[in-house]
Formats: structure tokens, sequence, C-alpha cells
């Protein structure tokens, strides 16, 4: 017998202090005006300076996942990382968070790194649902920590970045739910956006690519999702209008308004010819086009984002909020998605509510999934404490500093000449940083990392 009501119950996130503002970014880049913010939907940029690798930002995030939540270290029984920030071939970041816990004497925790692209996390977060539904549970919590830093050589990709990190604490009688049984995924091999420098930090992009292996990855995953829920439940039909959120893996926020559009065009494909003779007569020569050429039609595009506009503002347009203000966090950005969602909803708007997930990651790997909001007196007061304890996030975004273009692309440029250098001693300010966040102190000669914390206040 699998546990009752697998979910989430208990979220913490953290983006660095520091951000590009987008506008400010246009003009240094020559780019005209409206090309990032508008066009790409951004309009600012978290980054981490050279005091903040990938294991400092897990570090962080879980340490204030387990203070926040007073969690004892020796309840946690799985400790997941998913990340595409890969500093080390063979030691995982997990092996790092392992210092939280050792001086309780927590050291039987299973779990390591995931990685691909900005799929990772929900890997992560698969196995751990995985480890709590079955044989292998003793009873204990799974913590699943998703972390990135996405920077991008100079170019058209570089305003697509962003960096981040997010904590997920997972285990039974959760506000938050996962749905059991239909979810789907779609794997392919295609070279979108991969990181095959090792000596570097940026990634080789094809966008154009990128954005046609997104799209259809998300087609098949939802057509997939459709047909698992069509036949479990046997003869419900799955549209737009079975979801009361709609979150996405979010590269920029205008791929997932067109994405949420791409869902409407998918649900418009389902329907009966008489039906969309009757309904959209003037729609009709986009029903029986061959899918593989809609992925650019810039007139379906259009027609699609007009039809679905309604829907996408309330369906999704709240969980872009971080997304718009911290950039693409790789394999937080789907979660920082959920987040944005619980703070931006009244609670009434989500207890009971039912929220359809997609996580993509280049290379390719993706999932749709659903999970639902319960509506019970326990759930609600679950959910109270949980958004709650997410009101510094808003707050932590208006106080960050504001960065020059000049003064981010020389961060970016040292970080380039100092990636893997031994020994090496980051400069970089303290001050500034956010309450409880850990900081490179150190590499030795040996590459072993040495960390420290900002007081909690
Ligand atoms: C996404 C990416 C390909 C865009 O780069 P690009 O080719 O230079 O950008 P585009 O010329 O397509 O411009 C981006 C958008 O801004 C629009 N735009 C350009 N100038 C504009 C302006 N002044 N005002 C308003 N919009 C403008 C473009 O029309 C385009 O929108 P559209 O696609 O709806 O037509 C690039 O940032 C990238 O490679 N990012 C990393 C990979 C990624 O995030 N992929 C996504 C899937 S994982």
């Amino acid at each position: 017998m699998w546990p009752a009501n697998v979910g989430i119950k208990a979220i913490e996130l953290y983006f660095p202090a520091q951000y590009v503002d987008q506008v400010d970014l246009e003009k240094f880049d020559g780019v005209s005006a409206g090309k990032y913010t508008i066009g790409l939907g951004q309009s600012k940029m978290g980054f981490c300076n050279d005091r903040e690798d990938i294991n400092s930002l897990c570090l962080t995030v879980t340490q204030r996942l387990l203070e926040r939540y007073s969690i004892k270290p020796e309840d946690i029984g799985r400790l997941e990382v998913g990340t595409e920030t890969i500093i080390d071939k063979s030691k995982s970041v997990k092996t790092v968070l392992m210092q939280l816990f050792e001086p309780s004497g927590a050291t039987d925790i299973e779990g390591i790194d995931t990685t691909n692209a900005c799929y990772g996390g929900t890997a992560a977060l698969f196995n751990a649902i995985s480890w709590v539904e079955s044989s292998a549970w003793d009873g204990r919590l799974a913590i699943v920590v998703a972390a990135d830093n996405a920077v991008y050589a100079k170019g058209s990709a570089r305003p697509t970045g962003g960096a981040g990190a997010i904590a997920m604490l997972i285990g039974p009688d959760a506000p938050i739910v996962f749905d059991r049984g239909i979810r789907a995924s779609y794997m392919k091999n295609s070279y979108d956006f991969y990181k095959p420098d090792l000596k570097s930090e940026y990634p080789t992009v094809d966008g154009k690519l990128s954005i046609q292996c997104y799209l259809s990855a998300l087609d098949n995953c939802y057509k997939k999702y459709c047909e698992k829920v069509e036949k479990k439940q046997m003869g419900d039909t799955v549209s737009l209008a079975t979801f009361d959120a709609f979150i996405f893996h979010s590269p920029y926020c205008k791929l997932v308004q067109k994405s949420f559009a791409r869902i409407a065009y998918n649900d418009f494909r389902n329907l009966s010819r008489d039906k969309v003779l009757q309904v959209y007569p003037q729609f009709e020569k986009y029903h029986s086009v061959k899918i593989e050429d809609t992925y650019f039609d810039r007139d379906i595009e259009k027609t699609f984002v007009q039809l679905s506009s309604d829907a996408f503002q309330q369906k999704t347009q709240p969980s872009l909020y971080i997304s718009n203000l911290v950039g693409n966090m790789y394999t937080p950005s789907v979660y920082s998605g959920l987040v944005s969602l619980l703070i931006n909803k009244p609670i009434n708007e989500l207890l009971g509510k039912k929220i359809a997930v997609f996580s993509y990651g280049s290379g390719l790997a993706s999932s749709m999934y659903s999970i639902t909001v319960l509506k019970t007196v326990k759930a609600e007061d679950q959910l109270k404490t949980l958004i709650s304890n997410l009101s510094y996030v808003k707050r932590h975004l208006t106080e960050r500093k504001c960065i020059s273009p000049e003064d981010y692309t020389a961060i970016l440029e040292s970080r380039e000449k100092n990636c893997h250098v031994v020994p090496y001693e980051p400069t970089s300010p303290v001050d500034g940083m956010f309450p409880g966040t850990f900081y490179l102190v150190k590499i030795d000669n040996m590459y072993r990392r040495t960390y420290s914390r900002v007081p909690l206040s």
C-alpha cells in the first residue's frame, strides 16, 4: 500500500542578491529597444559573482529550508540534487551538502546528483517520489534541491541567463500532491543546447532548434498525458479547461506564452472537423496541417496566442512572476513557477485546484505531470504555513542590487578567466548578500572548496 498524498510539504527558494536590468542590457548590447523586455518578456536577470558556485547555492537553499521548517537532519532519508552546473566530474553536490547533516550524525541519507540540462530537478523529484512510494522507504522525508548558474557567452542567448536554487521537502500527507499514474515523458537525442566544453561555464546553443525541440516536446508530452488520463479515467477528455493553472519551464517568459497557446492549438487539433467548421470555420486551414510544419508558423502562433490570451492571463501569467525578475534559473525554473503561483494567488484560488506542470531539458528530456492542491482543513493549514514562509521572496526581489551591464560583463569575464584556476580566492564583496547565504572563501591547490556563511541577522 502506497503512503497517501505524496507531495510537496515545504519549499524554499533562493536567488542571488544582484541583477542586471534588461533595459540597460538592450542598450549595452546595441539591440533594438524592447527586444529583451517585450520580445523575450524579461525584466531583470539574476546572476552570481565569484562568491557563489553550485555548491554554495545548494548549501544556502538547503540550510534555509532546514531552519525555516525546523527540520531535524535525522528525519531526512533521501537528498537529491538536480543541476547542470558541473564543477566536478566525480564528486556530487549532494556530498557537499552532507556537511549540513553530518554534525547531527545524520549520514544514512540516500541520493546523489542528476543531470540533463533544465530537466535534472524534475528527474531528482521523480526519484524522491519513487523512494517514498517504494519498499526501500523507511518513513522519513526526502529533500529535492534544484539549482543552477545559467550563463551564456556574449551574443543573442546572453539575456536568457539567470541563477537560483530551490529546495522542496517531499513526503506523504502533503498539501500539494502529485497525481499518480498519469505522468507523460518525451525523450529524444538532439543537439539543441549542450555543454561539451568542460573548461567553460557556457553551453553550445542552437537557439532556433531549442525552441523547436521545446515545442515539439510539449506537443508530445501533452498528447501522451491526455491519452493516459483518458485511459485511466475511462473517457474523460483533457483540455486546457481541465487545469486551473499550467506551469512551464521558462527559458524566457515569451516562450511560455507561446507554449500556452500551443496547448490551445493542440486542443483545437483534437476537435473533429465538423466541430471546427461549426465553431472556427475561419481557422479550418490550420486543422489538418502537419504538426512538424507548424512550429514557426506565425499565423498559427498569432491566432492561438490571441484566442488563449484570457486563459493565459488567468492560468499561467501569475506563475511567471519570478521568471520575469530572475531569468532562466535552469533546473529550478519550472518550480519557481510554482512558487510564483503560490505567492500570487489568494489561498481560496489554490485549494482544490489542479495544476499542470511541463518540465523541459535540452538534449532532450521532458515530462508533463499534474498536481492537486488538497482542500481539507489540514491541507489548508499546511498551505497557509508554506505560503507565509515564502513571504520573504517578494521582499528579497526588491532588495536586490542593480548592477550595470558593464560590471556584469566584467564579472562574467573574470569568471571565464578563473574557471577551474587554482588556487583561487574570490574578490567580490560579501556584504550585500542575503542573510544566511553561503559563499566561497577559497579553492586550494587540490581544488578543495571552503565556504562560509553570512550571519542570519
Ligand atoms: C531565444 C533566442 C534564440 C532568441 O535570440 P534571437 O534569435 O537573437 O532573438 P529574435 O531575433 O528571435 O528575437 C526574440 C524576440 O524578440 C522580438 N523582438 C526583436 N526586437 C524587438 C523589439 N525591438 N521590440 C519587441 N520585440 C522585439 C522578436 O520578434 C522575437 O520575437 P518572436 O519570436 O515572437 O518573433 C536566444 O536568446 C537563445 O538562444 N537563448 C538560449 C536558448 C533558449 O532559451 N532556448 C529556449 C528553449 S530551451
